[in-house]
């Protein structure tokens, strides 16, 4: 479907990566702090092997891994959850349903245009339905070091100017808080934001 990328390459060796066993962290807060229903249908942007689509499956009804890596969404399926249904596409195919949250971890910096994600969240949403998206807060492009190779488009976020762009796309109570520090081999630590909000 699409030309392989260079999460196609990383796919069979994402999770044994030290960064995503320090992600490994994520999942737990974030249902902690932003609890999803049982009926729940939610969908994953960028799921990649399924750090988030795996630890909300068993809570909610459904979860649609949404990812254009077809190598990711491989090794998602090879863990056998039925009630994740993979989707391998762009976010800016057209997605096929509505779903009551959108949920994300470390996809979001790899999207050029911001605010037509958001605008694509909100319109995705069913109302009420609810947004938990995690990312980088801003830095000075340490964190990839190799941004161009890994199709890095933003280094981090400044929460201002990602409220502005979730606010202008319909979404309300958009809130941030820091979700994780992660400890890099560069001996920096580089925190992560959980960002909240929801359709009206
Ligand atoms: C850094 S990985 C994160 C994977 C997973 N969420 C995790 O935390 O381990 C980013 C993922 O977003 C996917 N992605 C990036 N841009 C995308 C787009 N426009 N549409 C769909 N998937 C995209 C990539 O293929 C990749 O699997």
């Amino acid at each position: 479907m699409t030309t392989p990328t260079h999460f196609d390459a990383a796919a069979r060796d994402w999770d044994q990566r030290p960064m995503s066993q320090q992600l490994a962290a994520v999942p737990p807060r974030m249902l902690a702090l932003a609890p999803f229903a049982a009926t729940d249908h939610v969908l994953d942007f960028g799921a990649g092997t399924g750090l988030l689509a795996t630890a909300i499956a068993p809570q909610v009804a459904r979860v649609t891994a949404l990812d254009s890596s077809a190598g990711m969404l491989q090794v998602l399926q090879e863990k056998g959850f039925a009630n994740i249904t993979p989707l391998q596409q762009d976010i800016f195919a057209g997605l096929p349903a509505q779903y009551r949250a959108i949920v994300s971890c470390m996809a979001m910096h790899h999207v050029a245009d911001i605010a037509a994600l958001m605008r694509a969240f909100a319109a995705a949403l069913h109302p009420g339905g609810r947004i938990a998206l995690v990312d980088l807060y801003a830095e000075d492009g340490s964190f990839h070091g190799d941004n161009a190779a890994k199709g890095v488009q933003h280094l981090g976020f400044a929460p201002a100017a990602l409220q502005q762009h979730a606010e202008q796309a319909g979404l309300h109570n958009v809130a941030f808080t820091e979700i994780l520090q992660i400890q890099h081999p560069n001996g920096r630590a580089y925190p992560l934001f959980l960002m909240t909000g929801r359709k009206p």
